[in-house]
């Protein structure tokens, strides 16, 4: 084939055919169809490679002037094409490298950490209720969870309640229908206990988080609903003294390891002998403050012997077995840890005080 080194025939006399004209003007077109280029400077060499004096497609006009008269037309036109395309081209890749260059950071720190996602925050009831069940989770506490709408025996008649306890007035219970059984919702989750110890033989070991509904009017440290983890331990030979244990460690854990309890005398239908525990106030260290109203201590809980009564109506032999439970709001134990003035707070759902948790996770 004549001529065909790529630097062309500069003053060559050997005519160029119009075949090897068109093969050179394809060949050309589809190199530089498949051009890239990372930085404006390579954009720049290729340009000099293709468009200036000496470039490729320069030469091929050269070469140009050799094509038969005839042909001249129509390869022109190609040659013409080839040219503004490489330019379009060229351009474009300059243009290219030139936008990214740009937008490239000066120095990229790999190391640095990522934006934050905004997520959700868990409530501040949920951190709480959470923190009670693990607790106890260490002692070997499992959780049991029942119905929010209950009927009277489990709520009240299996519990020892006799059926003219004030707890069972309309003042304190929401009741849903009262014919032909009293259908309510629950006043407290001892409902679980009941239904764990109808279907199952001690020993029984189980907390029972939930919320509860009483009937009273809504202010900063009211609410027609709240929540409860209560706790169940039936065995042989559970005493007084295993209660005051596993309420020790309980509030050593949530309160840290200073924390004092005690223990005073008090009544509910399904414990004999019941108590109310208090723990040391640490907002004074137990010197009497404020928040404890000068006494030094604060009220977290009820508890005491499961009442052989109780066991007996959910079949459990009361000569054979004993058992301890216990019950705690979790919005007081939460307002101890937290200070939350105002119980309203926890259900209004202001992403305010709800992010305030964020740190807590
Ligand atoms: N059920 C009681 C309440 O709701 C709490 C409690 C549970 C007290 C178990 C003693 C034993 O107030």
């Amino acid at each position: 084939m004549p001529g065909n080194n790529a630097g062309g025939f500069k003053g060559s006399t050997v005519p160029h055919t119009y075949h090897y004209m068109i093969d050179k003007i394809n060949a050309l077109k589809a190199e530089i169809e498949n051009l890239t280029a990372s930085t404006p400077e390579e954009a720049e060499q290729l340009r000099i490679k293709y468009l200036s004096k000496k470039g490729s497609v320069s030469l091929l006009f050269n070469d140009f002037r050799t094509v038969p008269a005839e042909e001249k037309r129509e390869v022109g036109q190609l040659l013409n094409q080839l040219k503004n395309m490489a330019t379009e081209k060229i351009n474009l890749l300059k243009q290219q490298a030139a936008s990214t260059a740009d937008n490239a950071p000066a120095d990229i720190d790999l190391t640095r950490t990522a934006t934050r996602l905004p997520l959700g925050t868990r409530h501040p009831l949920s951190l709480v209720k959470n923190e009670i069940i693990d607790i106890f989770g260490r002692m070997g506490f499992t959780i049991a969870e029942g119905p929010e709408i209950e009927d009277d025996w489990h709520v009240f008649s299996s519990l020892n309640f006799p059926p003219d306890h004030p707890a069972r007035d309309m003042q304190d219970t929401f009741f849903i229908s009262r014919n032909p059984v009293d259908v309510l919702l629950r006043t407290h989750t001892s409902s679980v206990q009941t239904r764990v110890m109808e279907n199952t033989q001690p020993p029984i070991r189980i907390v029972c988080p939930g919320r509860v509904y009483r009937n009273e009017a809504i202010s900063a440290r009211a609410h027609c609903f709240f929540h409860q983890v209560e706790g169940l331990y039936i065995d042989r030979n559970v005493s007084f003294a295993d209660l005051k244990q596993a309420l020790l460690y309980f509030a050593r854990q949530m309160f840290g390891p200073e924390t004092k309890i005690r223990l005073r005398p008090s009544y509910f239908p399904f414990t004999e002998p019941s108590a109310e525990m208090d723990i040391s106030c640490d907002l004074c260290g137990g010197k009497g403050c404020a928040f404890c109203k000068g006494t030094g201590w604060v009220e977290i809980l009820g508890c005491g012997m499961v009442d052989p009564n109780v066991l007996e109506s959910c079949g459990i032999d009361s000569k054979e077995f004993t058992g301890y439970a216990f019950g705690m709001g979790v919005e007081r134990i939460a307002n101890l840890k937290y200070r939350v003035k105002d119980l309203r707070m926890f259900s209004e759902n202001d992403l305010r005080f709800l992010r305030e948790f964020e740190a807590a996770h």
